[in-house]
């Protein structure tokens, strides 16, 4: 049936991913050629509708740089000082894909010997150095064939090759596509392996090796675009906290300022995140963020109502988040007796986002592909947060428990995720006393799976596939196109495998 038709006729029933199949339709579309690009506003476009959850074992720096790389979107979480977090949105902002930022280098007095000991010592894979002096400029590169015990007693002066002699790359001319000018550079270049990135004084500002170069070459045919914006930075967004004064009221101030150094990083987008979206306090935060910086995208949440969604958007949300409660760690409809399945959720909430223009973000309870490409048929982006808790870009340590290696995952309303900042969004402070701190998360581990690269591209052909078997040439036509049909409890088991003994592949990293 149609979504209409459907979700009247399956009213006031409320359903979730598994309650419902999608059924397969005449197709001229090759899964490798659906489009799954998508946009959160007039001015952030991604490649893929995927984005990573700002919370604090999901995205930093790390995973928003993985997100981006593939054409998804890092939300960057709060809880940490506002400063903390404009450096990790620098660090995003500023990465450019191959280039070494902070490369290894060693000083023209050192010996030879001692660069042997730090190789030896470090258990550095490479053995050429670029030789700076004092002030960081550029003087010569100690090039692996003199990196010898034969030459440890010479001076890393004596055994290098001078400034004179080595080749090297302004940094402007980087610009706009550093991987392009590095193809180009070692094209030209006969044998040169290490290309030296300097500035106007001559300083060492970063290496580029041939090897890494041919390898992101190599790696893009098959990876999708990856997400930039304008001026060729990768995207990249951050979570803002809902600042109160000791009285109740917003500190404006406060949090007008952190914007501005957020957006004086580039930030691509802002998120409003909280348990309930549909407040005057989270709509006057964005009245307040939109008044001040008419241009930027921002994401406001959590609603699900059509409501909701209307009320955020007149307050000036470009997207709206939809999910309270479906989330893998969430126990917000356990505690509180509140939220609706997620499919009917995203049903509701798209009415109200057709009616005012505004896009759709699925936040929560997505656990394999065929959730996501479900959640695409009414959204225009989802949310992931234990499906990227795994991987090694998650910020946190891997441990290792009865021979599995694990990461920790924690919803950002459990106890201790509240006590380190993120206490606001669930409508209570974070200096209230932990009895008085009702948890709507848990605390959890989650297996270590991989790379984001590897956990994305799975679940990005996974929706591929999907279009491919709805005949959707793109994520517009997916939306179009869908049918849907009920799925009785024996359904649900016949989908999965069944009635085998699994042979599971050991997940790779
Ligand atoms: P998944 O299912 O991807 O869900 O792990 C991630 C989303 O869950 C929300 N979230 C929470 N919801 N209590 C809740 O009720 C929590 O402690 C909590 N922490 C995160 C959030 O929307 C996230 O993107």
């Amino acid at each position: 049936q149609p979504a209409d038709a459907f979700f009247r006729a399956n009213r006031p029933v409320a359903l979730t991913f598994d309650d419902v199949s999608l059924a397969t339709l005449y197709s001229e579309i090759l899964p490798k050629d659906a489009d799954t690009s998508t946009a959160l506003s007039e001015v952030l476009k991604l490649s893929i509708p995927v984005i990573s959850s700002d919370m604090d074992t999901v995205t930093e720096a790390r995973m928003a740089i993985a997100m981006a790389l593939n054409g998804g979107l890092g939300l960057i979480h709060y809880n940490m000082p506002a400063r903390d977090q404009v450096k990790e949105v620098a660090r995003v902002k500023r990465h450019i894909h191959g280039l070494i930022q902070d490369p290894i280098t060693v000083s023209p007095t050192q010996h030879v010997g001692d660069v042997l000991a730090l190789i030896e010592t470090r258990r550095f894979d490479f053995r050429t150095f670029p030789v700076v002096d004092a002030d960081g400029k550029l003087v010569g590169l100690l090039s692996g064939s003199t990196v010898r015990e034969r030459y440890k007693s010479k001076t890393v002066a004596e055994a290098m090759t001078p400034r004179a002699d080595i080749l090297t790359i302004h940094e402007k001319a980087l610009k706009p596509d550093p991987i392009k000018a590095a193809d180009a550079f070692f094209t030209e270049h006969v044998g040169i392996h290490k290309m030296l990135v300097v500035d106007d004084e001559d300083r060492l500002r970063g290496l580029v090796t041939f090897s890494d170069i041919d390898r992101i070459l190599t790696e893009s045919k098959s990876r999708r675009k990856p997400a930039r914006d304008a001026d060729f930075r990768l995207v990249v967004g951050a979570a803002i906290a809902p600042v109160r004064l000791p009285d109740g009221t917003l500190d404006d101030e406060k949090i007008i300022t952190h914007v501005s150094q957020l957006v004086d990083e580039h930030i691509d987008a802002v998120a409003v995140s909280t348990a309930h979206g549909h407040t005057a306090g989270v709509g006057d935060i964005v009245k307040l963020v939109r008044d001040a910086f008419p241009d930027l995208t921002i994401i406001a949440g959590n609603v699900t109502s059509a409501s909701g969604v209307d009320y955020l958007a007149a307050c000036g949300a470009n997207a709206v988040k939809v999910g309270q409660g479906p989330g893998s760690i969430c126990t917000t409809r356990v505690v509180a007796g509140v939220g609706i399945p997620q499919l009917t959720a995203l049903y509701v909430a798209a009415q109200g986002a057709k009616a005012r223009g505004v896009k759709i973000i699925a936040d929560g309870g997505i656990t394999k592909s065929g959730d996501i490409v479900k959640a695409l048929t009414l959204a225009d982006a989802v949310i992931l947060g234990g499906l990227l808790a795994g991987c090694r870009e998650a910020p946190g340590e891997i441990m290792e428990i009865n021979g599995k290696l694990y990461k920790q995952y924690r919803g950002m309303g459990s106890l201790s995720a509240m006590k380190a900042g993120s206490a606001a969004r669930y409508g209570h402070d974070k200096t209230d006393n932990a009895r008085k701190l009702t948890a709507e998360g848990i605390e959890a581990l989650k297996e270590v799976s991989g790379s984001a690269d590897d956990v994305l591209g799975n679940l990005v052909g996974g929706v591929q596939s999907g279009m491919g078997y709805l005949g959707a040439k793109d994520l517009k036509s997916l939306r179009e196109k869908a049918r849907y049909i009920r799925v009785s409890p024996a359904g649900q088991k016949e989908a999965a495998p069944h009635d085998v003994v699994e042979i599971k592949t050991q997940a790779k990293g």
